[in-house]
């Protein structure tokens, strides 16, 4: 499965900051719950008005809906059909348990198992994401959008989250498009958060030490906060970013 990851469609597309493609990133999604530890949202006012960057396939979008809160999520991915996001996530769900398998020591496993539950949780967000794709995309709550460019007018939204993909993908986006796309979360929002802190391979991201300066000498506020969720050993921060 995991050699054909790279159908044309997918190898030719390039995300719209022209820095790496789009295909070099899997597309995997989380829960609410998970969202919920990753950003420290237990409290959250339910008159909060979220912006979701990179939300790709994750479930956190359709289960806030449910529950009454506003959330717009933003990726280049929507710009697909439900259909070809399901069949990039089952061309790209071996390589992904591949991944796991082979660096299980730089996980927080609990047990026997920890890893088929993990990928179980993977595939419910992506279900459920999936079921309300369409209707989301009608309602306007999945947004073609790449940073650092959003199409959102300012302060359009109180909080702005940014879930594995900045400093994750700290190989592929360099500090200035890390400190672009940060700006443009803040313009969207008078605070942002981004989870995890960690890059691909379990280190501390090298942009996050530059990036918080660039944006604390621009006038901002800035903090990692520890949060009460572990994965990758030693990811259990965010970063915590306002006007
Ligand atoms: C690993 S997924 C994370 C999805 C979700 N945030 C979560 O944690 O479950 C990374 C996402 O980043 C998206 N992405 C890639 N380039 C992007 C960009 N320039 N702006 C926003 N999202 C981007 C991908 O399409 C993909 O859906």
């Amino acid at each position: 499965m995991a050699r054909r990851t790279g159908n044309s469609r997918w190898r030719g597309l390039r995300n719209l900051t022209g820095k790496f493609r789009l295909a070099d990133i899997l597309p995997s999604g989380r829960t609410r719950a998970e969202y919920t530890a990753f950003f420290g949202l237990a409290a959250l006012d339910p008159k909060s008005r979220l912006l979701d960057c990179a939300g790709g396939p994750a479930s956190f979008n359709a289960e806030m809906t449910d529950a009454g809160f506003s959330v717009v999520s933003a990726d280049p991915l929507y710009r697909f059909s439900a259909k070809a996001i399901a069949g990039r996530v089952d061309e790209t769900r071996a390589q992904m348990e591949a991944g796991l398998r082979a660096n299980r020591h730089r996980f927080v496993l609990n047990g026997p198992g920890a890893i088929r539950r993990h990928l179980q949780t993977r595939e419910t967000a992506t279900s459920r994401f999936l079921a309300d794709y369409k209707a989301g995309r009608r309602a306007g709550r999945y947004r073609v959008a790449a940073l650092p460019d959003l199409p959102f007018a300012a302060g359009s939204f109180d909080l702005a989250l940014c879930s594995h993909y900045l400093f994750l993908y700290s190989g592929h986006l360099d500090t200035a498009a890390h400190i672009a796309a940060i700006a443009a979360m803040l313009d969207a929002a008078p605070e942002a958060r981004i989870f995890p802190l960690l890059d691909l391979d379990g280190e501390p991201s090298r942009h996050v030490d530059p990036v918080r300066a660039a944006l604390e000498a621009r006038g901002h506020g800035a903090a990692i906060e520890r949060v009460d969720y572990e994965f990758q050993k030693g990811g259990h921060a965010m970063l915590r970013v306002w006007r």
